[in-house]
């Protein structure tokens, strides 16, 4: 039987007064229309989403209008734009529809390819470039705040993909005296030496309008504030110690070992701790949870139906069981790890065949809803392409990659594009008869390769992607058109001059000997 928590989250809030502080002035700034940007850092579990909901219920009772975009944890980079259009779909929630595309202007349609559910009007083009929707997002930000101080809380950029970095790069020296105030806030103990997110914090670093704000561990006094807060009543000394100790002043599992603290042993690592919850559930219950663990951060109610397969009354049991231990929490119309450190956990202990089984199960769901038209193409195309990867279903992954490739790059969304294509090079020696199934060989696949980088911006992963490109064509002798040769040469000048480097115009030269002149 499962056990349920009185408070399992703290009613208050402990400390966080510099913190809340250093936001407030933040706002400040912004409302007297200098836009400020503030990265809020910190260890997972250390409290960053608390920390910003409060300041947002307090700005939002000022009269400050608040929108939240999450980054979603697809493994490697996150989802073109996720955090972005999350928040501009709850802008569109409070604005309506059709107040949100009168302050977008003439950013409408770069915003329609963005939001592809909005009303898209019969003569605008369906592609954008990146440069568009940066400033298209940027210019109805600023609109927007003209009428109301807005705050725009972009979450768990750790996982956010580049075009969102690129855009925040964009937008903090974008929004000229916009009444807007942006707080990114981002995992700490996530970023290694090389993580992609750490070069724009670098960058941001030197930019004057750019806070940072780091959230500490708790104190033990403020453990014992948060026990007190807890439980309704003063802990005794040795438990808070004990507690403090145990959960290194990390609130999130301060909250996991005061439910716990009742002569359960405890296991050793801090990780071990959040299976004990999980492994409280019933079976069923526990099947479920493993399954959302391979599933989105968030997975909807139809879509966790359909994969699960199970009747409905037996579900909405076994889900009920885990929301109320807290295991699981319900969002929207969908379920959510209560606690992304829970997911991890509960993903990391899954052995290595119900883990390719659980992705593969994912996989073949959204595509059969891909078939019969359900939920947004493209976000549905590049998961399954993921989670076929992940089921180690090379063929499959291969074909989804290629078409969600395709499906980002009419987006402008050059990196998911790139991203994809890179999978499908990958694959391409795994997969038989790779060039049928493509429909084209494998120089046009390092060359789609290349250009879709080059528009991410990675120039130097283009170039060599063009290098190889020629390197095998010219292998192929006559096999490759001089036409073909031409337009490779042509890219890697104009990859030279971009970068920077000597020789482009003669490459430019050369490529245009080898087009045979017009009949
Ligand atoms: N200062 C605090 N006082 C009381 N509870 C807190 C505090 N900070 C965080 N918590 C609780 O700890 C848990 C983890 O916090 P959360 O904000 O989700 O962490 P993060 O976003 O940094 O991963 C949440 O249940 C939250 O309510
Ligand atoms: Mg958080």
């Amino acid at each position: 039987m499962v056990t349920v928590a009185l408070a399992v989250t703290s009613p208050a809030m402990v400390g966080r007064d510099e913190q809340l502080g250093g936001l407030r002035s933040a706002l400040a700034s912004a409302t007297s229309g200098v836009p400020v940007t503030v990265v809020l850092g910190g260890e997972a579990g250390v409290g960053k989403t608390r920390l910003v909901t409060e300041f947002a219920a307090e700005a939002e009772r000022d009269g400050t209008r608040v929108i939240v975009g999450q980054s979603v944890n697809l493994g490697g980079d996150g989802l073109a734009y996720a955090p972005i259009t999350g928040a501009l779909r709850e802008l569109a929630a409070q604005l309506g529809t059709d107040a949100l595309l009168a302050a977008a202007g003439p950013g409408r349609a770069a915003l329609t390819s963005l939001l592809p559910d909005l009303p898209r009007r019969g003569d605008e083009p369906a592609g954008t470039s990146q440069g568009r929707v940066f400033e298209a997002v940027t210019g109805l930000l600023e609109q927007v705040a003209a009428d109301r101080p807005l705050v725009l809380v972009l979450e768990d950029l750790h996982w956010a993909d580049r075009a969102t970095r690129q855009l925040l790069g964009f937008a903090v020296r974008a929004l000229g005296s916009a009444r807007v105030l942006v707080v990114g806030t981002y995992r700490s103990d996530e970023l290694s030496r090389d993580h992609p997110l750490r070069l724009l914090l670098a960058e941001l670093e030197r930019v004057r309008t750019v806070h940072r704000i780091d959230v500490p561990r708790l104190t033990e006094h403020e453990v014992a504030e948060q026990l007190t807060a807890l439980a309704g009543a003063r802990p005794p000394a040795d438990a808070v110690r004990r507690i403090h100790a145990r959960s290194e002043g990390v609130p999130f599992f301060v909250e996991q070992l005061a439910d716990l603290d009742d002569g359960t042993t405890l296991p050793e690592s801090l990780r071990d701790l959040l299976l004990v919850r999980v492994e409280q559930l019933s079976e069923d219950s526990q099947r479920l949870v493993r399954l959302l663990a391979v599933g989105n951060d968030r997975v909807g109610h139809d879509l966790l139906a359909a994969v699960a397969a199970v009747d409905p009354d037996a579900l909405d049991r076994t889900l009920r069981e885990a929301v109320s231990a807290n295991v699981l929490r319900v969002d929207g119309d969908g379920y959510a790890f209560r606690h992304a450190l829970v997911r991890e956990a509960v993903h990391d202990d899954l052995l290595p065949g119900e883990h390719a089984r659980l992705h593969a199960l994912y996989a073949a769901t959204l595509e059969r809803r891909l078939e019969s038209g359900a939920g947004p193409r493209r976000a549905v195309t590049a998961e399954a392409a993921h989670h076929w990867f992940c089921a180690h279903e090379h063929e499959k992954s291969f074909a989804a990659s290629l078409r969600a490739a395709a499906e980002a790059r009419s987006l402008a969304a050059y990196d998911e594009a790139q991203r994809n294509f890179e999978r499908a090079l990958e694959l391409w020696d795994q997969v038989p008869g790779a060039a049928e199934k493509a429909g084209f060989d494998h120089v046009e696949l390092l060359a789609r390769t290349a250009s879709a980088a080059n528009n991410a911006g990675e120039v130097d992963r283009a170039r060599a992607l063009v290098e190889a490109a020629l390197t095998e064509a010219r292998a192929a002798g006559d096999a490759v058109e001089p036409s073909r040769l031409a337009r490779l040469i042509g890219f890697r000048a104009l990859l030279l001059s971009e970068l920077g480097l000597p020789g482009a115009t003669d490459e430019m030269r050369r490529a245009l000997e080898l087009i045979p002149p017009d009949p």
